[in-house]
């Protein structure tokens, strides 16, 4: 089970965009996913079609009493429509652990070493799924960490624009050094560029400084600025199913996206251990 965080310090960059898009190429892919939403906002959760109030634990509470609930008994099926060109009821899985305000509880600059580990043994007792998608908060204090913690990889996302490219920076030191203390098994799997205009030549030079300063990390993917992204985020619904031709567009980018990233075999108990 590979579980990816996707983190930026900054808000607004498109971490919750970049779940979901990556939540419906898994789902059209039949990878079995979890989406945790770990953002206070439950931005991720609206998204998906999920009320706040579905009748399960949110995510803040599991976390505060973790020996009193088992999480499989506390997810949700996604409210998403079936991709195109799927049968109905053709058995994919997409579930959610609801995000709620409740989880702001752990915003805080430090958390215990114990704590830090919550979410990472509500994880433990799940099976069910090849991969888990963490939707983090802008902020790399309390719950962002607990997310690293339970993680085999951190995604990073960033706008071509001077503010988020220092962000990104920050972002990345601050994992580097939460590695070396806490979690060595982390990888930073990379940083992905979000709301990309291919003709500004503004992004052009962005792009051209994030691949001086990121080497490597800067993912090949680059997502692009999509005009009816609000729409179908508005509407809960995933963009392989959203009709016409820029939507069509943006789900091969996170198809290539999750292909890049995505790595079947990553058992995040060894990825932990740091081998
Ligand atoms: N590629 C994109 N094209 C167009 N709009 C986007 C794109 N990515 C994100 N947005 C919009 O930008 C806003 C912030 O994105 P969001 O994913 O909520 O960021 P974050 O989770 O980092 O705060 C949202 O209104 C979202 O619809
Ligand atoms: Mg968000």
């Amino acid at each position: 089970m590979q579980i990816i965080s996707i983190s930026s310090l900054k808000g607004g960059v498109g971490k919750t965009s970049v779940t979901l898009g990556l939540a419906s190429a898994a789902r059209a892919a039949g990878i079995p996913t979890l989406v945790v939403d770990m953002d206070p906002h439950g931005d991720a959760t609206t998204g998906l079609g999920v009320s706040q109030e579905s009748g399960v634990q949110d995510l803040g509470t599991l976390l505060s009493h973790p020996r009193r609930y088992t999480l499989s008994e506390h997810v949700v099926p996604s409210g998403w429509p079936e991709p195109r060109g799927a049968e109905a009821g053709s058995g994919r899985v997409l579930d959610v652990v609801r995000g709620s305000s409740r989880t702001s509880l752990f915003e805080r600059p430090s958390t215990r070493p114990r704590e830090l580990r919550r979410l990472a043994s509500l994880l433990d007792t799940v099976t069910r799924y090849a991969l888990v998608l963490v939707d983090c908060p802008p902020a790399l204090n309390g719950v962002t960490r607990m997310a690293w913690t339970a993680s085999s990889d951190v995604l990073l996302v960033a706008e071509p624009s001077l503010f988020s490219v220092a962000g990104t920076e920050r972002t990345l030191r601050a994992l580097d050094l939460f590695r070396k203390e806490y979690a060595q098994g982390v990888r930073a799997t990379g940083v992905v560029a979000n709301r990309v205009r291919p003709s500004s030549t503004e992004h052009q030079f962005r792009l051209g400084e994030m691949e001086r300063m990121f080497g490597d990390r800067l993912l090949p993917v680059h997502l692009v600025e999509q005009s009816n992204w609000q729409q179908i985020q508005g509407a809960a619904w995933p963009v392989h199913a959203w009709p016409g031709e820029t939507a069509a567009q943006s789900s091969a980018l996170f198809d290539k996206l999750l292909a890049t990233i995505h790595r079947p075999q990553t058992d995040r108990r060894s990825a932990r251990r740091g081998s």
